[in-house]
């Protein structure tokens, strides 16, 4: 998967995914599909969406026992994704599994799915780490330590907020992705994401990929919001 901007497809029917692609006839575009999409319409989304061309990042975030991750593995890289994830919190042993599970659905001559570890969520605070999962670090740190779980693991790539990637580009370089959603345009505009950042913001900070949903797909014209978010990620002057 190259490094535009990747759009969430947070919609739950086809009609409303061809609907909004319509808007953007013959361009290659890299699509996340989420779980309110898969669960609606299962593979077929994913089908349809390679056979358009596109690049497809299945956010489903596992997290199970090991032997679980790795066999639901097998069968979705059969799907032919390219990117997936899975929470990190799952554990080492889940995630070598996770790993071991898509090599071994990869078709033959085909490039194995992307593995992805979700550190923290972009909507959890500070706060929240605290008061609900009982955690005694601060973000930055448990953000690091799951890198560090996940990098041990074999992963691919984290998914992370933007603010957290400078720090896990140090710690492991750059070889490692780090894909962040959050992103805004306006960082005023939050709705329910707690650390958010503009695309300019995440490119600074070191993200390797940015994952662009409300922004674009809820916006008057996705396809102007679309390229303002891609110049800001590019390095280039406002659009608008
Ligand atoms: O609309 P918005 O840009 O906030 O959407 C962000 C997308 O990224 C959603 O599909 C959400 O499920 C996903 N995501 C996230 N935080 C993560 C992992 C995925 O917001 N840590």
């Amino acid at each position: 998967m190259d490094n535009k901007p990747i759009i969430a497809l947070d919609f739950s029917t086809q009609k409303e995914v061809s609907q909004f692609l319509s808007a953007f006839p013959d361009q290659q575009l890299n699509l996340k599909v989420g779980m309110e999409l898969f669960y609606q319409q299962g593979p077929s989304i994913i089908y349809s969406l390679k056979e358009a061309g596109h690049d497809v990042f299945l956010d489903i975030k596992l997290h199970d026992i090991p032997t679980t991750v790795k066999k639901a593995m097998t069968g979705i890289a059969r799907l032919g994704v390219d990117m997936i994830n899975v929470h990190a919190a799952g554990g080492k042993k889940m995630m070598e599994e996770a790993r071991e599970g898509l090599e071994i659905g990869t078709p033959a001559n085909e490039r194995r799915p992307l593995l992805l570890a979700v550190t923290q969520l972009t909507s959890t605070s500070e706060e929240m780490l605290r008061q609900e999962q009982r955690c005694e670090y601060t973000m930055a740190q448990s953000v690091l330590h799951y890198t560090g779980l996940a990098h041990d693991a074999q992963a691919d790539g984290v998914v992370c907020s933007a603010h957290e990637a400078a720090s896990i580009k140090k710690k492991l370089g750059d070889g490692f992705l780090r894909v962040t959603p959050g992103i805004r345009l306006n960082t005023e505009m939050r709705d329910d994401q707690q650390r958010v950042a503009t695309p300019a913001m995440a490119r600074e900070f070191g993200a390797t990929h940015i994952v662009v949903g409300r922004t674009v797909t809820q916006s008057l014209n996705p396809v102007d919001a679309y390229l303002e978010v891609l110049h800001q990620w590019k390095g280039e002057q406002p659009i608008i």
